[in-house]
């Protein structure tokens, strides 16, 4: 895949591309790590989490959630800190870190030259950044050449997860010229993420206007 200045996303033969993922403890880092443990093309080099679990290694931490096997095959790396990552990071990262750390770090990722694909929503909407559905919007990522962090370094983010079932489904009907479209959402607790909300204030409950 041709990105940024003809810049190819694409391993060589018989390498993998070396990836970071950040949050890689929480619910989206762990699906993560389970999707990309035997990707043909990528390969998971560095993982970042709390700076409490500096040191650690994933296995010895990592308090697994998904309803599918441990990645044993990454148990073994250790976590990083978010700035020596930032200094130097792979050229792929995938983040999945809480929207607050992202707005700070993701920038500085992509101003050390990594091709940063973000699940956080500080960086959406912001001026070229692509909030990229595939099947939608695959034209967008035209933007990330107007992107302008010094090198090769760009951002993608995905889109709201609400929505993007939604935009998926009217895409192929904008020929015929919506105007307006009425939604009603019901997400589940664990899109709050791992830490959430406690069980006690959302048990036989529901939070309007999430
Ligand atoms: N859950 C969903 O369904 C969903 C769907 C779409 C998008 N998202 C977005 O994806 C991102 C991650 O969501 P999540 O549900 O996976 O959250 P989560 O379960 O709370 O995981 C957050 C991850 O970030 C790490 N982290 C927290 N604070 C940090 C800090 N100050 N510095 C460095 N790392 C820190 C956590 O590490 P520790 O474990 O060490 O605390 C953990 O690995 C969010 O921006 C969210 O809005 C979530």
């Amino acid at each position: 895949m041709k990105l940024k200045n003809s810049i190819s996303i694409q391993p060589s033969r018989g390498e993998r591309i070396p990836v970071a993922v950040l949050g890689s403890t929480g619910m989206v880092g762990q699906t993560f790590m389970w999707m990309l443990e035997k990707h043909p093309w990528f390969q998971v080099v560095a993982i970042t989490a709390g700076d409490s679990r500096n040191g650690q290694c994933y296995h010895e931490s990592i308090k697994w959630q998904l309803p599918v096997p441990f990645p044993e095959s990454l148990g073994a790396l250790p976590f990083c800190s978010l700035n020596e990552l930032a200094d130097a990071p792979p050229p792929v990262v995938f983040s999945a870190l809480p929207t607050g750390i992202a707005g700070q770090i993701e920038p500085q990722l992509a101003r050390s030259g990594a091709a940063v694909f973000s699940n956080a929503s500080a960086m959406r909407g912001r001026e070229n950044v692509p909030i990229l559905i595939p099947e939608a919007n695959p034209e967008d990522l035209n933007q990330i050449d107007r992107q302008e962090w010094g090198n090769s370094g760009f951002i993608v983010t995905n889109a709201n997860c609400a929505t993007t079932g939604l935009a998926v489904a009217l895409a192929p009907l904008r020929e015929f010229g919506i105007r307006d479209v009425f939604v009603s959402t019901y997400q589940s607790v664990s899109g709050a993420g791992y830490p959430g909300i406690s069980s006690m204030d959302i048990l036989g409950n529901v939070i309007p206007f999430i």
